[in-house]
């Protein structure tokens, strides 16, 4: 695997791979790689020729009180990683690199009604963020496929509603979350979570999967069922951010007659907000 940390070489490399006739997958990450990532490039590695992952943590989706400099930066063990994991090409460049004209006065894509509510609710600005980095990494690396994570369901919602607006030609792919045993989703945050956290943490898996059976037991009551979604993990000493009920495909919020419905959390254990969601289709259940 080579590491290339500015444009002109990642332009080169992509050209030159081109010239071998060979497709490219990207899957674009901020690095401190788990086996949620390596899944990513896996499935990359199944759908392209050549598989480019870029590590580059955005500033641009951080708020002002976030974890922008503390966001664990671990390229040496990332490149190794991605290189057993079968990725080709890393690209890893500085905030310069990326935004050699400064972050104030760039242009942003802001992406409208998915980007509301949920983590839009509680991180303004992150989406536009993400939209934004997103945008410009495929732009850079113009990649025939895309890998992403179910994990962060809403930024999936956000970067299909991009490319669908702006005619972006790439094919997105959802890969499902890769979970520790006792359910806990795998993210770079869990790192922050001391032992005794990490015990209390996979009560979000098991709140969403209890929440999913009644609603295919044939519950209707929402409002009351995510009540007691959030007293259950408030109870275990966690505080809920939200626990929503949406529609999978638009994102807004799930009516009786909706089918395609996703649950979604976000919850603090002390100072680290995780989240996780489950989608459930009820139209399997026929
Ligand atoms: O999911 C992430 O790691 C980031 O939001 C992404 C998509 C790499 C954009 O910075």
């Amino acid at each position: 695997m080579r590491t290339v940390t500015t444009v002109a070489e990642l332009r080169a490399a992509l050209e030159t791979a081109r010239g071998k006739g060979r497709s490219v997958a990207l899957v674009p990450t901020m690095g401190n790689l788990h086996s949620g990532h390596i899944a990513l490039v896996k499935r990359a590695r199944d759908e392209a020729g050549l598989v480019v992952a870029s590590v580059f943590v955005n500033p641009l989706q951080f708020g002002a009180n976030e974890d922008l400099d503390s966001y664990p930066r671990t390229l040496a063990a990332d490149q190794e990683k991605l290189q057993s994991a079968g990725c080709d090409l890393l690209f890893a460049p500085t905030v310069e690199q990326m935004y050699p004209h400064g972050q104030q006065q760039l242009t942003r894509v802001s992406v409208p009604q998915v980007s509301e509510g949920l983590c839009g609710g509680s991180r303004p600005g992150h989406f536009t963020g993400v939209a934004t980095v997103v945008c410009k990494l495929f732009n850079l690396v113009q990649p025939d496929v895309a890998v992403f994570g179910q994990k962060d369901f809403q930024q999936l919602a956000v970067i299909r509603r991009m490319v669908r607006d702006l005619d972006i030609p790439v094919r997105l792919i959802g890969e499902p979350t890769v979970r520790a045993a006792n359910g806990l989703a795998l993210s770079s945050r869990n790192g922050y979570l001391s032992a005794a956290e990490r015990d209390l943490a996979p009560i979000l898996y098991r709140v969403l999967t209890t929440l999913a059976d009644q609603i295919r037991q044939g519950r209707r009551d929402h409002a009351a069922l995510l009540a007691e979604g959030r007293a259950s993990i408030e109870a275990a000493g966690l505080q809920v951010d939200y626990l929503e009920l949406r529609d999978a495909l638009s994102l807004e919020t799930a009516t009786a007659e909706s089918r395609q419905l996703v649950l979604l959390v976000a919850a603090f254990i002390g100072r680290t907000r995780l989240i996780d969601n489950l989608q459930l289709d009820l139209d399997s259940l026929e």
